[in-house]
C-alpha cells in the first residue's frame, strides 16, 4: 500500500491500444485506474515524459488482439518521479527516475509508458543521471540498451575495433556511436547527406552517404582499406548488407543486427527468410560464414547501470529529435514513422515541462 506525502488520484489519462491497426486507428485516449497496489519490488511513477519506439507501432500494427493483451498503455520508456516503493527496491519516493516496461513485463502487468502513473519493477529503473533534463532522459532505455547490448552482448567489441554503424542518425544508432567512441572505437556510420554533419558531431569518424548508393553495394566496391571488427546494423531491412560482408567485415568479425521488422508480418517474414538465406547457407551457395546475431532486448539492470555510468560521465548524451505534447501523441508517432527522426521523439506529460524551444519539427 502507499504512504507518504503524495496524494494519488485514483484514475488518470493514459493512451490505450485498442484494437489492431495504426496508431491513428489503435489508440484512444481514456481515463483508466491509478494502480494503489504494488508487489514486493515494484516502483509507482509519475511520468514526466515518455519517448516513442518503433516496436510500440510495429506491434499495433502486426499482432491480434489475443496476442497483444489488449486493450493495454501503449509504449515501454518513461521518466518520472517515484511516488511510492512497495519493498526493497532501491529508490524512495521523490527521487527521479528513468526506466522501460520490457515486452516480457508488458504482458504480465498490461503497463505502458504514454500515461500519468506507471506501476513499474524496479529492477527495469535507474535514478535519473543528474546531468540529464526529462526531455533527455525520457528515452534513454530501450534505445540505450539495444545499443548496448548490440555491441557488448552480441559484437563484443574491444577497444581500438573498427566498428560500422548502419544508420547512425536515429535512436539506437546516435547511442551506438557514444558508447564505441567511449569505448575508444573507430567509427564509420552510415547516413544521408542531410545528417552527415549530424552524425559527424554525435561522434562518427566516417560517415558514407546510404543514399548515393547502397551501403553492401558501395562497401563492397571500396571496402576499407582493414575491414570492420564489426557491424552494426541499427536499420535491419537491407539483408545484403550481411549477405556482401564478407568483403569488409573480418572472418572473424560479427554482424549484429536489430531485426528486419517492417511493421506487416509479411514483409518482416520476406525480409527475415532473405536474411537468414545468406546465413544459413553454405559459402559454396552465396551464404556468409561471418556470424550473424540478432538482437533480442532484454532488461539487465548491469547495463541499465553501465549506461546510466556514461551518462554521467558526459560521454554519453541523449539526442533528442523533437518533443510532442500528451495530446499531440499522434503527431508524435506521424514523426517517428516517417524514418526521419534523428534521436528520440519525445512525448510530456507533465504540461509544465512542455519546452517552447524543443517544439516539433514543422
Ligand atoms: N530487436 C530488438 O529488440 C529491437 C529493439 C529496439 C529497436 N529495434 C528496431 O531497430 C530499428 C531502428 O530503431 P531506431 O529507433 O534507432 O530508428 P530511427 O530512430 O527511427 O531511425 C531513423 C533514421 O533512419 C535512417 N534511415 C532511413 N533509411 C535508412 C537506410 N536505408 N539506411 C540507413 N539508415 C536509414 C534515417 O537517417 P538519415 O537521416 O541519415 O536518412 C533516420 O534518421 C527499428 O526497426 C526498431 O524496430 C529492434
Amino acid at each position: 500500500m502507499l504512504k507518504g506525502a503524495f496524494t494519488l488520484p485514483t484514475t488518470q489519462t493514459a493512451w490505450l491500444e485498442e484494437r489492431k491497426g495504426p496508431p491513428s486507428h489503435c489508440l484512444e485516449q481514456k481515463k483508466v485506474p491509478v494502480t494503489h497496489d504494488l508487489a514486493p519490488g515494484e516502483l509507482l511513477v509519475k511520468v514526466e515524459a515518455a519517448a516513442l519506439n518503433h516496436v510500440g507501432y510495429k506491434r499495433m500494427q502486426m499482432l491480434p488482439n489475443t496476442l497483444a493483451k489488449r486493450p493495454h498503455i501503449a509504449e515501454s520508456d518513461f521518466t518520472g518521479i517515484v511516488v511510492a516503493a512497495q519493498g526493497t527496491t532501491g529508490f524512495s519516493q521523490g527521487e527521479p527516475v528513468c526506466g522501460w516496461i520490457s515486452q516480457s513485463m508488458a504482458q504480465i502487468t498490461r503497463q505502458g509508458a504514454l500515461c500519468e502513473y506507471v506501476r513499474v519493477q524496479g529492477d527495469h529503473v535507474i535514478h535519473r543521471p543528474e546531468n540529464l533534463t526529462p526531455v533527455q532522459a525520457a528515452g534513454v532505455c530501450l534505445a540505450g540498451l539495444s545499443a548496448y547490448q548490440l555491441l557488448f552482448h552480441h559484437a563484443k567489441i574491444k577497444k581500438g575495433d573498427r566498428i560500422l554503424i548502419n544508420n547512425g542518425s536515429g535512436g539506437i544508432g546516435t547511442f551506438a556511436i557514444q558508447i564505441a567512441k567511449a569505448h575508444e572505437c573507430h567509427v564509420t556510420a552510415s547516413a544521408s547527406s542531410s545528417s552527415a554533419e549530424f552524425v559527424r558531431k554525435v561522434g562518427a569518424d566516417q560517415i558514407i552517404d546510404y543514399q548515393v548508393e547502397p551501403l553492401s553495394q558501395s562497401l563492397a566496391k571500396s571496402p576499407p582499406p582493414v575491414p570492420f571488427d564489426a557491424v552494426i546494423d541499427c536499420y535491419g531491412l537491407d539483408s545484403n548488407l550481411y549477405g556482401n560482408c564478407d568483403k569488409y567485415l573480418k572472418s572473424d568479425g560479427v554482424f549484429a543486427s536489430v531485426a528486419p521488422a517492417t511493421g506487416s508480418l509479411l514483409a518482416t517474414a520476406s525480409a527475415g527468410a532473405h536474411l537468414f538465406s545468406h546465413a544459413w547457407k553454405p559459402a559454396w551457395l552465396g551464404g556468409n560464414a561471418r556470424k550473424f546475431s540478432l538482437l533480442n532486448l532484454q532488461n539487465s539492470k548491469e547495463d541499465l547501470r553501465a549506461l546510466q555510468a556514461l551518462i554521467t560521465s558526459g560521454k554519453v548524451i541523449p539526442v533528442v529529435d523533437s518533443v510532442y505534447k500528451f495530446d499531440d501523441a499522434l503527431l508524435a508517432y506521424d514523426r517517428l514513422m516517417s524514418g526521419k527522426a534523428k534521436g528520440k521523439v519525445v512525448v510530456v506529460i507533465d504540461p509544465e515541462l512542455y519546452p517552447k524551444s524543443e517544439a516539433p519539427p514543422s
